[in-house]
């Protein structure tokens, strides 16, 4: 029987020959079991075991990608249950201070002078009077009256208030924001700004209260605000947050009371045109008040210690141009300050002695 060559497997490998005998390369020097064809239980066992600890691997990266997706998520929109610890939601709080103290600045800058540094009014009408700002004082009728002026209030085509926003007035649409966000803002919301009492920085906060409720007995806001003064009031409605300084003028001489007689008092362009009377102390006198500001209601009210102070007695109020004579009764001795009940920037200091 021939034998085929090459059928047994070793029949068909080259003879060894010692001279060509394979020089050991470094490079080859792997384990026997990696060259050896076919798999040894401890090769296919090694095997295993690799492949599950680079599932262990892809495990851990996997995981870790998803509690950083997860951390981040939860860095920008905010942890569950934590108010405003989102990054986006204080960006906004960012933004939302950002626009109130720039408002704050304009608003010090255009609008203190006729409505106070707190809003408490003067030649302008009451700002910061927690009824106002509840509803009647909202963003959209801001913004009609700083585009249209002070004629939107009452109507008045003589009111001494311009028109703020363009194109009649000087802001833009983002400065008329500004201002908004600031009349607008919160009692709780802070931030660093001027005062401008001292002229030194201090800590601003917003005039209104977000947890104001109406009281049943408070009257609505009317639209105009002049017709808060229409009828004679007895006592002036109390503006919260209202604070100011004592009429510091003193240059005007006192005009003279003798007992019995009566003091001249001339309203003109939201001015009186004294700012010192003098009156017998313990003794009933009478103010000629004069009102000479054609459709603008004025009167004459006195408080205690200062024109800020609480009233003592309160004038009725009248629409210029008229002449009234009030009756006052006995004043004790002391530093009183007379006021316009409209225009609390009005003032002046009034001694009983
Ligand atoms: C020259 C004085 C003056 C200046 C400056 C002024 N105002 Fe006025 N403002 C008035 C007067 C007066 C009224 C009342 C309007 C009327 O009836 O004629 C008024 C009315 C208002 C009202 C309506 C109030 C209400 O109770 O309905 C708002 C709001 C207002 N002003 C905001 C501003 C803002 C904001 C600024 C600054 C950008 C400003 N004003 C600057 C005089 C002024």
């Amino acid at each position: 029987m021939t034998e085929i060559p090459g059928t047994e497997p070793e029949e068909r490998l080259p003879a060894p020959r010692p001279d060509l005998a394979p020089v050991r390369v470094e490079r080859l020097a792997s384990p026997p079991s990696t060259r050896r064809f076919g798999l040894t239980g401890e090769r296919a066992a090694q095997i295993v075991r690799q492949s599950g600890s680079s599932r262990w691997a892809a495990f851990l990266g996997v995981s870790f990608v998803a509690l950083f997706v997860l951390g981040y998520y939860f860095y920008e929109v905010g942890f569950p249950g934590v108010a405003d610890s989102g990054r986006m939601a204080k960006a906004q709080q960012d933004q939302v201070v950002t626009d109130v103290s720039r408002g704050y600045k304009l608003y010090q800058a255009n609008c203190s002078r006729c409505h106070g540094e707190q809003g408490q009014g003067g030649i302008g009408p009451v700002l910061n009077d927690q009824m106002k700002l509840l509803a009647h004082l909202n963003p959209q009728y801001l913004r009609n009256v700083l585009q249209v002026g002070g004629r939107y209030v009452c109507g008045d085509a003589n009111s001494l208030m311009p028109a703020w926003e363009q194109p009649l007035g000087p802001l833009n649409y983002q400065e008329v924001n500004e201002i908004i966000a600031w009349l607008r803002a919160p009692n709780d919301l802070t931030f660093e700004g001027i005062d401008p009492a001292t002229g030194e920085p201090a800590r601003i906060s917003g005039w209104r209260d977000p947890n104001f409720v109406q009281p049943p007995t408070a009257t609505p806001v009317p639209n105009c605000w002049k017709d808060a003064f229409a009828q004679p009031s007895t006592a002036p409605s109390a503006s919260p947050g209202a604070s100011g300084s004592p009429a510091p003028s003193g240059s005007a001489a006192p005009s003279e009371a003798p007992s019995g007689t009566v003091i001249k008092i001339t309203a003109q362009n939201i001015a009186f045109d004294v700012s010192e009377i003098e009156v017998p102390a313990g003794q009933p006198f009478q103010i000629e008040f004069t009102n000479n500001d054609a459709g603008i209601p004025h009167n004459v009210a006195i408080h205690e210690g200062s024109p800020t102070g609480t009233a003592v007695w309160t004038g009725e109020i009248v629409n210029g141009v008229t002449t009234i004579t009030y009756d006052v009764p006995a004043l004790p001795a002391g530093t009183y300050g007379f006021v316009c009940t409209v225009h609390p920037n009005m003032m002046g200091t009034l001694t009983a002695k």
